[in-house]
């Protein structure tokens, strides 16, 4: 599998595609974190931005630190969140922050961690005693509609293909509860979040795929002009060929426990 970073370049592409349900998703993250006006907080895997700028219209820019190891997501996240702290970095070798933050959260981020237990303990150690450790990862193999259509129209042409549902290996909530009490967090809790997206048609879906961002995008570029064509109309299929604008609904496991 291409690197995470390698799969996560382009911002623009990024917003087109899940980043779309980046700002609902957000903010019931921050919801369910508790933070409040004036805490402390980290965005692990902050990519191009949507849960930084978030935290920062709750608790001022100035009181967000945010790391991804994708230089471009940096910058675009430095551009959007003028005042927030935002470094080149990954969860597994977070900077010297100390243990200081109200709440340390990372969205959508942990299935693309090279050590997973390894990212979960540097954001426990950032930090302070009794503070909430958050994430959320997609419900690939159920609830988030548009990847589930996207890799069952792919399973119909290719029964090898890479589904997430199958290959992310954190993706129910007793996979993620487990992971945080692995890492030492107390009162491990999971719940979902339902959000959606709405798209002008489905070109506008499908538009940011052959780019090859994420790992359906990455797919879906390593495919020839035929096999990509019969991909896009399986998919096309699958979400009852919208003859217009229409809506995706996304469920989001998340989990949350005390550092
Ligand atoms: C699906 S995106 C999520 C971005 C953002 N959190 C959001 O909600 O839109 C996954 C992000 O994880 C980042 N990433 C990949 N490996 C990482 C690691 N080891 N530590 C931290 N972030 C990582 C990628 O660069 C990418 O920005």
């Amino acid at each position: 599998m291409e690197s995470a970073s390698g799969m996560f370049s382009s911002a623009d592409a990024y917003q087109r595609h899940v980043g779309r349900y980046g700002d609902a998703l957000s903010r019931a993250h921050i919801e369910a974190a508790g933070v409040r006006r004036g805490d402390w907080v980290l965005d692990v895997g902050c990519g191009p931005g949507a849960l930084t700028c978030a935290l920062a219209d709750v608790t001022g820019a100035e009181h967000v630190a945010a790391v991804d190891p994708s230089p471009s997501f940096v910058e675009a996240c430095r551009a959007r969140v003028v005042g927030a702290d935002v470094r080149v970095a990954s969860a597994e070798k977070l900077p010297e922050f100390g243990r200081r933050f109200d709440a340390v959260m990372s969205q959508l981020v942990v299935n693309f961690m090279q050590d997973a237990e390894a990212g979960i303990d540097a954001m426990r150690a950032a930090a302070r005693d009794r503070a909430l450790v958050t994430s959320c990862v997609w419900d690939y193999a159920d609830g988030m509609t548009m990847l589930r259509a996207f890799w069952d129209a792919a399973l119909e042409i290719d029964p090898t293909a890479p589904d997430e549902g199958r290959t992310m290996r954190y993706c129910t909530p007793a996979e993620l509860r487990a992971l945080w009490e692995t890492c030492g967090l107390e009162d491990a809790e999971t719940s979902a979040i339902e959000v959606q997206a709405t798209y002008a048609d489905f070109e506008d879906l499908w538009a940011p795929f052959p780019t090859g961002l994420g790992p359906s995008g990455a797919y879906c570029a390593s495919l020839d002009a035929g096999a990509r064509e019969a991909l896009h109309d399986g998919f096309f299929r699958r979400l009852g060929e919208p003859s217009g604008a229409f809506t995706l609904r996304a469920r989001a496991w998340l989990v949350r426990g005390r550092a």
